[in-house]
């Protein structure tokens, strides 16, 4: 077998192992997803809470995490990887791997959360925030750093190409040591997660480079990219990744006309 088609199969593998669609574990019913049997459909189009699964993703945007990685190294675009509202981890475990497929040292993971789960928006917090109360299933949604770490571990991924910024986004972001990112993620579900994670990490994309808006069926999450895009001026066209998802690339002229590579 050749380099490639061993990559191919790796990370094909590991598409079905951090969405479980391996074994297929039953989903933890809630408020917004009550079913409680497994049900690989639901599981491809990442719309169930995983009892076991190490994201919840599913397998429709895991795979376009490995598009946007594999497009962004294919064109040379430099910057990092960040996932903002990481859970288990599934979609950061799943993102070292496809650099280590490619043998790619240079660029970090970042794994940012507040390993304790979703904020309590308050009383001065966004009224669509407030309207979710999210936070009540922090029961869940809440998974510790160690935990996260024990899970880089179990598929012998975690090394210094993998950083933790722990805390609230408000806090960690605007400090973070990232020079350049070519791929950003956004899964924190509310406007104002959704709203701090760009305004702090979007100047820090590459030309060329990708941000994918996992939460856009949210209309919360929705409101806070459609206000970020129109007083930012952002015009590149959203795709739809499945039902819930969305990305959009980062205009670089030097990759449509070649110039420059
Ligand atoms: C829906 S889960 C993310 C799912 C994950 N991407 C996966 O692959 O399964 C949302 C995550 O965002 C985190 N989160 C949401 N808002 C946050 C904020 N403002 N600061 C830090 N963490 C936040 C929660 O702790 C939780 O882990």
């Amino acid at each position: 077998m050749n380099e490639q088609s061993t990559r191919r199969l790796y990370l094909d593998l590991l598409e079905k192992a951090v969405t479980n669609l391996l074994y297929g574990d039953s989903p933890i019913p809630n408020p917004w997803l009550p079913e409680t049997e497994f049900d690989s459909g639901r599981r491809e189009n990442g719309q169930d809470w995983p009892s076991q699964a190490h994201t919840m993703v599913g397998l429709k945007r895991i795979q376009n995490v490995r598009f946007c990685l594999e497009q962004v190294i294919a064109d040379g675009v430099p910057g990092d990887f960040i996932e903002t509202g990481v859970w288990r981890g599934g979609v950061c475990i799943f993102a070292r791997a496809v650099l280590a497929a490619h043998d790619v040292t240079g660029r970090q993971i970042w794994v940012a959360d507040s390993f304790e789960g979703i904020p309590d928006p308050g009383e001065n917090g966004h009224a669509m925030d407030k309207e979710m109360a999210l936070h009540q299933a922090n029961d869940v949604l809440g998974v510790t750093m160690d935990t996260v770490k024990e899970n880089f571990e179990r598929y012998g991924l975690l090394d210094d190409q993998v950083r933790f910024l722990p805390g609230w986004f408000k806090d960690s972001l605007p400090t973070a040591p990232i020079d350049k990112l070519a791929v950003i993620r956004l899964d924190g579900d509310l406007y104002e997660s959704t709203i701090d994670a760009l305004k702090n990490l979007y100047h820090r994309l590459s030309p060329g480079g990708f941000v994918i808006i996992d939460d856009y069926c949210i209309p919360a999450c929705r409101q806070a990219v459609e206000d970020f895009r129109s007083t930012e001026g952002i015009a590149d066209p959203i795709e739809k990744i499945d039902d819930y998802s969305v990305f959009w690339r980062r205009a670089d002229l030097s990759i449509v006309t070649g110039v420059g590579k």
